[in-house]
């Protein structure tokens, strides 16, 4: 049974909710009043507490700094017409969240502490979730490790935080990607499936690599041949092929995204064939140049639904048809919007309230 967790609430005596410019908000910048800070020592979860947003002091020498024993989930809220709060799908963030603890060696945190610490910080910040279209609050819990130790062993410590961002859309145009056959992103056995920190570090130099050469985006491959699709960026690859949804099956390497999950689940209603296996770059480019390629886009919770213009391979670029004519991508759109604002009835309970 879930027991309520004791959680000891300070509020500031300064709301910044008035002087924030809600019609201009760059992700992950602007950060609402209050986040959610628990600690791991002796083996146990504890000190619960949600506090005003702000610095925290910590050692230099703790291990996340040095090692890398750091992980993140990203989900986000939404408000209704009516002004009820809801959060999209927390209970499949809770799950990987301990599928990525396991795998740094740190502590899992049980699921209720998970989601009431989700609600504690929405709650007290639901002033804070914008109401204007494709807006949301974007929740972001983490844990790292504190131990000020510089041997290389797992902390016995630990901090797990939350914290929230109003926000728009990630991106903001459709993109022009590239497919990339230099770097890897995560090779079999390593940490793929996590959402370990250093996943992202380890994307930077590829990213910003792609984008001098005028991308937005780079398609990662597998690590042994780059013949096979993993993951767009920080998003899932999805593609509509002759008339099938496919996108690669999610082994070690690739994160297993909620949004995946949810547009998965949405084309077996609606009666679209679903085709979870290696997608090998050689079907997409075919796709891409005979036409058969009806959809490509991104799926994820920041990127949400990302329409990918363009896939660039070997120095040939290949253009897809125009974002506002496909109809699965659209309607994907449409349809999870709905049931995120509460403009359809929730029929799979992915909304959960606050
Ligand atoms: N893959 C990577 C590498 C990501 O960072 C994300 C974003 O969270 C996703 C996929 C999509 O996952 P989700 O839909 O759960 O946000
Ligand atoms: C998310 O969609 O939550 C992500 O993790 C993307 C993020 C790295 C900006």
């Amino acid at each position: 049974m879930t027991e309520t967790l004791d959680i000891q609430i300070t509020k500031t005596t300064h709301s910044r909710l008035q002087e924030t410019d809600f019609d201009n908000l760059p992700f992950g910048k602007i950060f609402s009043d209050h986040m959610f800070v628990a600690d791991y020592a002796d083996g146990e979860w504890k000190n619960f507490q949600v506090i005003p947003y702000g610095e925290i002091g910590l050692s230099p020498a703790i291990s996340a700094l040095h090692y890398g024993q750091a992980f993140f989930e990203g989900i986000k809220a939404y408000k209704h017409a009516d002004g009820k709060v809801v959060i999209f799908r927390p209970d499949k963030n809770a799950e990987r969240f301990n599928k990525s603890a396991e795998r740094l060696c740190m502590p899992t945190l049980p699921e209720d502490i998970f989601l009431q610490s989700l609600a504690a910080v929405v709650d007290i910040d639901r002033d804070w979730v914008p109401t204007q279209d494709n807006h949301a609050l974007y929740i972001r819990p983490f844990m790292f490790a504190t131990d000020p130790f510089l041997g290389v062993q797992p902390s016995a410590t630990y901090k797990y935080m939350v914290l929230t961002c109003p926000v728009g859309p990630y991106f903001s145009k459709t993109l022009r990607v590239k497919i990339e056959t230099n770097f890897t992103r995560a090779a079999e056995g390593g940490m793929g499936f996590a959402k370990a920190a250093g996943n992202y570090a380890s994307s930077m130099l590829p990213g910003k690599t792609a984008v001098d050469e005028g991308f937005d985006q780079l398609i990662w491959t597998d690590a042994r041949d780059h013949a096979y699709i993993e993951e767009m960026g920080a998003a899932n690859a999805m593609f509509v092929l002759d008339g099938k949804l496919v996108t690669p099956s999610t082994q070690s390497t690739i994160l297993k995204g909620v949004t995946r999950d949810t547009v998965i689940k949405l084309a077996q209603e609606w009666g679209v064939p679903v085709e979870e296996r290696r997608v090998s770059v050689a079907e997409i480019v075919e796709g891409a140049k005979n036409g058969k390629l009806t959809d490509a886009f991104g799926a994820g919770t920041a990127a949400t639904i990302a329409p990918v213009g363009s896939i660039s391979y070997n120095g040939e670029e290949y253009f897809l048809i125009d974002p506002k004519e496909r109809e699965f991508s659209q309607k994907v759109l449409k349809t999870l919007n709905d049931i995120k604002y509460g403009v359809i009835p929730d029929t799979h309970g992915w909304n959960f309230p606050v």
